[in-house]
């Protein structure tokens, strides 16, 4: 039965890059056939993109448009892990698999809970079965905890290693899943950020992990300087490789450091804007973030974890009190978004707030 549905109508020599960014933006709808037609593919979408990621799309690709058509139901054809696994865990177990896991690049991390922890390693061999681009799986064995945000991690099937390469939006990133922090599911913050850089802008980016706002920033932004920021020397390291695999040497510079001690230094009064991407603690380092802000003011993109009844609201204030015990003002907050969900009850949100 054909299923109508929207979507992006590319050129086929863009083919694979629109797939790409569909899929990495949410929008792809992977149980339909991709329609081709002359020399177009038709990209199905699982719902209408909204106004930040049309404008992604626009600009990452010429010669787009949205399109409704008929497409072909795919046949489900690979067994789902549940279906390798029925005969090998006892049936009241089956409904417990994990249903997400986070992949960079082939490397999946998952979540077992307590009651499937003795049959884990049955499950991250089904895993390697299920989905043929992962080559290791890791289990979580702890939170995302210290100063350098990295988590234990436990192997549990393939190949015995935590480096990898992620590719996001066209962009390469050498990664170590133990020893520096990166999150595929901050992706679409990446590019929402990276897209409202003007040119000339000096960026700051206080927490840069491996860089994927950096690097990105550097790449769709040529004329913008970034100063990438980290205070764990392994991140910083693979920071280094990021600029030079994705050629952006001479505007993403990273700097091994201390965010506040950089801010009162080399970086005071520089910025045009800040990104604050270190949600359990930013709040303490907006005295930074106000010092490394041009006299004139600047835009912060500042995160940070809100654990219900706390409210974005909340954290608005909370953002607007320290900015101002800092002697600056918040002008107004452009956008405010709920990231992600990082735990029952509890979600990243991110505040822009221009500050003068
Ligand atoms: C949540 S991670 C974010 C990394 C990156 N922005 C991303 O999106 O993948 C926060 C980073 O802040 C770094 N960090 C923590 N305290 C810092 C400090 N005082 N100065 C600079 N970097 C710091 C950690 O090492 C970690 O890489």
């Amino acid at each position: 039965m054909p299923k109508p549905a929207l979507s992006i109508k590319t050129p086929k020599k863009q083919g694979e890059r629109t797939i790409a960014l569909a899929a990495q933006l949410g929008l792809f709808d992977k149980s339909l056939e991709i329609g081709r037609e002359d020399c177009y593919l038709y990209v199905p979408l699982a719902r209408q993109p909204d106004e930040t990621e049309l404008a992604v799309l626009k600009r990452e690709m010429v010669e787009t448009q949205l399109e409704s058509r008929d497409f072909v139901e795919k046949q489900p054809s690979a067994k789902t892990l549940s279906q390798i696994l029925e005969n090998k865990l006892p049936p009241h177990l089956l409904d417990s698999l994990p249903q997400a896991l986070d992949v960079i690049g082939d490397i999946a991390i998952i979540e077992i809970p307590a009651e499937l922890k003795p049959h884990e390693k049955l499950i991250g061999d089904a895993i390697l079965q299920t989905h043929r681009n992962i080559k290791t799986v890791l289990a979580k064995a702890g939170a995302v905890s210290g100063t350098y945000r990295v988590r234990e991690l436990a192997f549990l099937a393939g190949e015995k290693k935590t480096r990898t390469v992620h590719k996001e939006f066209g962009c390469q990133y050498f990664v170590d899943v133990a020893k520096a922090y990166f999150s595929p599911r901050l992706s679409h913050e990446h590019m929402r950020v990276a897209s409202l850089v003007e040119p000339g802008e000096v960026v700051s980016d206080l927490f840069a992990g491996v860089g994927p706002f950096s690097v990105l920033i550097g790449k769709i932004q040529p004329n913008a300087k970034v100063y990438a920021v980290d205070i764990n020397p392994d991140a910083v390291e693979l920071l280094k490789t990021n600029v030079r695999v994705n050629r952006v040497d001479g505007r993403v510079f990273p700097i091994l450091g201390d965010a506040r001690e950089l801010a009162a230094t080399k970086l005071s009064g520089t910025a045009d804007r800040i990104i604050m991407n270190l949600p359990e603690t930013a709040i303490d380092f907006v005295d930074a973030a106000c010092q490394a802000v041009k006299p004139q003011g600047g835009i912060i993109h500042f995160y940070g974890f809100v654990r219900q009844p706390d409210s974005a609201e909340n954290l608005k204030h909370r953002f607007t009190q320290a900015v101002e015990l800092n002697g600056r003002k918040v002008r107004e907050f452009p956008f405010v978004r709920n990231v992600r969900e990082t735990a029952p009850f509890e979600s990243q949100i991110v505040l822009d707030a221009k500050i003068v």
